[in-house]
C-alpha cells in the first residue's frame, strides 16, 4: 500500500521546514495546494490541538490521505497564555505586529524578569487513512522583550526574546530558528507516529 503525507497549508515556508523533517520518511509529502484541495475551513476550537484537528480532518474528507495539519501561536503567561489561539486575529486580523507588538510591551510594564515568560506553541494534529488520530506538541520557552528588536521572522518574533541568547527571535537566521522553532519540535514528535502507523499499515 502506498500513502501519501498532505500538510493542510499552502504556505512555502513552512513546506520548506516541513519537507526537511518529513521529506526522508519515504512517502510523498505534498501541500494541501499541491494535492489540489481547496477547503473553507472555519477554526473555532478553543485549543491549539482542537484547531490542529479541525483542519487536519476536514482536509482528509477530502481525499482521505495521511493528513497533518498546523496550528500555533504566542502565549504570554502574564496576560492569561493570550494571545494562544487568537494569535493571528489578536486585536483584529489587520492590525500590524508593530501595533501588537508594541501593545503587548505596554501590558508588561512594570513586569520584570521571569514574571515576562511566554512561549511559542505548535501543534500538529494527524489523521490516517484509517481514522486513527493523533497530536504532537512543540514549543520555546522565552520572555517578551521590553523593546522590539530585529528584522527576521515574522509575527511577534521581534518581542520573542531567548534569555539564554539575549536575543530575540527576528534576529536569528532563518537556519538558527528552525533548528529551535516550535514547529519542528513538534514535527520532530509527529515523525515517529506516522513511521508507527505506516509500518504497521503496509
Ligand atoms: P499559524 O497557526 O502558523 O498560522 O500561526 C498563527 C499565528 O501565531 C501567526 O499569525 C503569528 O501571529 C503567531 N506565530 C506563530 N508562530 C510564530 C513564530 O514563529 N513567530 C512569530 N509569530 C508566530
Amino acid at each position: 500500500m502506498s500513502y501519501r503525507i498532505i500538510f493542510a497549508t499552502s504556505n512555502e515556508e513552512k513546506m520548506k521546514e516541513i519537507r526537511e523533517i518529513l521529506g526522508d520518511i519515504g512517502l510523498p509529502v505534498l501541500s494541501q495546494k499541491e494535492a489540489g484541495i481547496s477547503a473553507d475551513i472555519v477554526e473555532d476550537g478553543d485549543t491549539f490541538e482542537a484547531n490542529a484537528m479541525i483542519k487536519a480532518r476536514a482536509v482528509h474528507e477530502l481525499c482521505g490521505d495521511i493528513v497533518l495539519a498546523d496550528d500555533s501561536g504566542l502565549e504570554v503567561d502574564y496576560m492569561d497564555k493570550a494571545p494562544g489561539v487568537f494569535s493571528a486575529r489578536y486585536m483584529g486580523e489587520d492590525t500590524s505586529y508593530l501595533i501588537k507588538n508594541q501593545y503587548i510591551i505596554e501590558r508588561l510594564e512594570g513586569v520584570t524578569g521571569s514574571d515576562r515568560s511566554a512561549r511559542f506553541v505548535c501543534v500538529i494534529g494527524a489523521v490516517f487513512p484509517d481514522g486513527h488520530e493523533a497530536s504532537a506538541r512543540g514549543a520555546v520557552e522565552g520572555w517578551i522583550a521590553f523593546e522590539p528588536a530585529g528584522e527576521n521572522g515574522f509575527g511577534y518574533d521581534p518581542i520573542f526574546l531567548l534569555p539564554d541568547r539575549g536575543v530575540t527571535t527576528a534576529e536569528l537566521s532563518p537556519e538558527e530558528k528552525n533548528e529551535i522553532s516550535h514547529r519542528g519540535k513538534a514535527l520532530r514528535a509527529i515523525r515517529p507516529v506516522i513511521e508507527e502507523w505506516v509500518r504497521t499499515h503496509s
